[in-house]
């Protein structure tokens, strides 16, 4: 079942090509060929809302913070984002006007089934990203899209946070369009750049080995520091979930500009601070983040492409090359390695990686 690999998690992760392509092809006519167009189900028109409300749990929760970014700047709509556990007891005021969206790999998840029925009468459609299509996340909601990354197994959630962040893009764009934000020829060249992405992750898993050769050192940390800026903000915060709980290391993500606010005063020789940094428009802002860092002897550990490890790299204790990608992609394809770091680095600590102690996939219980 493992298909010649050693656990569930590294052949989920080595999936994730292959996976995003078959939900590429479910969701978009023409993946790949000319003219790409979205194929998204009836009743999903984003002129009938004026807010957005998204709600999950774990990983789950941090691919709909992703998507803030993407719905609120490529579609100018306003979007709540929770986890499932405070939302349901918040009591939020939910408008008529709006959808609540829940993303759930299992779809079983009991906060935010919860959620999902304390949502239901009060908002215009209830809608469920979902990768068990017969869960009662997708049988409870108005409308289901499935993220079609095929069972996961592993405890660590891998393949399917990218498709979730792959389906969530998607209907950013659809709301970029319906909302008279992009034009068609925008979202069609977003398309263009999707069908690239399975490739950009076959080289991003190109980084195993080099990932591996440091595992060792990050195995002996006490603490790290994931940051990023923006999109990557969300996905430092999901690198350091990923590493915490199958390598039982202390980790946390910040927003790169929140460092001096507080977690600075961690910093010193032993923590390996690892900065997701394509080189964008942010990238000036993390890397002066990233040298307050460094000027205080914290090991930094730059994920970035050829152009921001160039400008950027020097003066770090390791740079990872990743391929170059288009600033919607970013966040998918920077997933790969902050899941590499953290399967290495379990490895090199002995960890039961698919089975991480206190943890269940599936959590039923509130
Ligand atoms: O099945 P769900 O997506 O609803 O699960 C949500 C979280 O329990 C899950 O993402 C958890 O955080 C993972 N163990 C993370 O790797």
């Amino acid at each position: 079942e493992k298909a010649g690999y050693k656990h569930f998690m590294a052949k989920e992760i080595a999936e994730q090509p292959a996976v995003l392509a078959d939900a590429l092809r479910h969701y978009v006519e023409n993946s790949g060929g000319v003219n790409p167009a979205l194929r998204l189900p009836e009743g999903l028109d984003f002129t009938q809302i004026d807010r957005l409300t998204m709600v999950a749990c774990g990983t789950a929760s941090y691919a709909c913070h992703v998507a803030k970014y993407w719905f609120e700047s490529l579609a100018g709509l306003p979007c709540d984002i929770d986890v499932a556990s405070e939302f349901r007891y918040r009591e939020p005021p939910l408008s008529a006007r709006s959808w609540a969206l829940f993303v759930s790999q299992s779809g079983e998840t009991a906060d935010t089934l919860a959620a999902l029925r304390y949502a239901k009468d009060k908002v215009a459609k209830i809608v469920a990203v979902v990768n068990v299509s017969t869960s009662s996340i997708a049988r409870e909601a108005d409308l289901a899209l499935p993220i079609l990354a095929g069972i996961e197994v592993g405890v660590a959630s891998t393949k399917a946070f990218t498709c979730q962040l792959a389906v969530l893009a998607l209907l950013a764009l659809k709301a970029g369009q319906d909302r008279g934000r992009l034009t068609a020829a925008q979202v069609q060249a977003h398309l263009a750049d999707f069908a690239l992405l399975p490739g950009l992750m076959n080289h991003a898993l190109g980084l195993a080995g080099e990932i591996e050769s440091l595992s060792d050192q990050l195995a002996e940390a006490q603490d790290v520091l994931f940051l990023g800026r923006g999109p990557m903000y969300p996905l430092a915060l999901e690198g350091a979930l990923k590493l915490k709980e199958i390598s039982y290391i202390h980790a946390e993500g910040y927003a790169s500009g929140e460092l001096k606010h507080g977690p600075i005063a961690l910093i010193d020789n032993r923590v390996p601070v690892i900065v997701l940094a394509p080189r964008d428009h942010l990238f000036e802002k993390t890397v002066s983040n990233m040298q307050e860092v460094m000027a205080r002897h914290g090991k930094v550990l730059l994920l970035s492409d050829a152009a921001g490890v160039a400008e950027a790299g020097a003066g770090c204790w390791q740079a990872l090359t990743l391929p170059q990608v288009p600033d919607l992609l970013a966040p998918i394809l920077y997933a790969i390695p902050a899941q590499l770091l953290a399967y290495h680095t379990a490895i090199a600590k002995g960890t039961d990686v698919d089975q991480p102690r206190n943890l269940a996939k599936s959590v039923t219980v509130e």
